[in-house]
């Protein structure tokens, strides 16, 4: 039996990207997932061709994070016990700090960092007392390094590798598994929905090529570090710099800054 097989699976940001390619590959493997996003007839139009019983749309703007706890319990209440969390959904920003309005901290640390620690809270309880359960959460090569016009968006997914790293710690021994997927460039609608300077949408102000992985590729990717249990990884096509960025990074930090300065990452 596959590892996914009969398994059931949240899945956030689910209509479109990677969520999307991310919850039919686990369809394909067997599982069931419970498909969460705003847009409840792109999910429905989506996954149209999957027997409906393979999965549970709950569509939800987990922006409202006094909700999340309802959201989760009555996912819990319909569906049964959940195996596994993936928490996806996320938005990009790109402008310069000094241009930028503080709403926009608000507005991306709310979905990309506060609605992760509200639904992996709500879940956690119910994987504890099941014995057994893994969070993935979907953070980016940004949660990494950095580089310029990223200080909201590097803000909220580094954060998530702060919180989940001393999660991992606290709950393996419990049996909960924490996978963190940091994905360096994925061909998806992320530059166009990511925000600028007053929080609007890129939208075709976007400029930057579309470039990486394709959403199916990543979704392969990140199936294997969940089969896996791998503690973090880094998906990306080897042409991407941004995997080669963490290393240099790491060992040669002023080198990597020297670096930084120059490229339009
Ligand atoms: N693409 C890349 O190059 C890349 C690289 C590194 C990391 N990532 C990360 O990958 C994740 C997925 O991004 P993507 O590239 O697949 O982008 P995408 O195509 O724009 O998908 C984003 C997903 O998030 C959902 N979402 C946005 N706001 C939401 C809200 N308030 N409540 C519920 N769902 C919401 C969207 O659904 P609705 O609009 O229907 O709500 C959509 O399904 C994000 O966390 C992103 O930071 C992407």
């Amino acid at each position: 039996m596959g590892y996914f097989e009969g398994k059931k699976i949240i899945v956030t940001g689910a209509s479109s990207g990677i969520g999307e390619a991310t919850a039919k590959e686990l369809i394909k493997n067997g599982a069931k997932v419970i498909l969460v996003s705003r847009n409840q007839e792109k999910m429905s139009k989506s996954f149209n061709d999957f027997d409906s019983s393979k999965f549970a749309i709950y569509p939800f703007d987990l922006s409202n994070l006094s909700e999340i706890d309802s959201l989760i319990n009555s996912i819990i209440n319909n569906e049964g016990k959940i195996d596994i969390l993936f928490n996806n959904a996320g938005i990009g920003s790109e402008s310069y700090f000094e241009d930028t309005e503080l709403d926009v901290f608000h507005e991306v640390m709310n979905l990309d960092y506060f609605s992760v620690v509200y639904i992996t809270k709500s879940i956690l309880r119910h994987m504890i007392n099941n014995g057994s359960g893994q969070i993935v959460t979907n953070t980016s090569v940004a949660g990494l390094i950095t580089s310029k016009g990223r200080t909201v968006y590097s803000s909220a997914k580094f954060a998530l590798h702060g919180f989940f790293d001393s999660l991992r710690i606290e709950v393996e021994e419990k049996n909960i598994g924490i996978t963190l997927i940091a994905p360096g460039k994925v061909i998806t609608n992320f530059g166009f929905n990511k925000l600028d300077k007053d929080g609007n949408p890129f939208a075709h102000k976007n400029k930057r090529k579309p470039f990486g992985l394709s959403s199916k590729n990543a979704a392969k990717i990140i199936l294997k570090a969940i089969k896996e249990r791998k503690r973090e990884v880094i998906i990306s096509k080897w042409s991407d710099v941004a995997w080669l960025g963490v290393y240099i990074r790491k060992f040669f930090p002023k080198f990597y800054f020297y670096l930084a300065k120059r490229i339009d990452a």
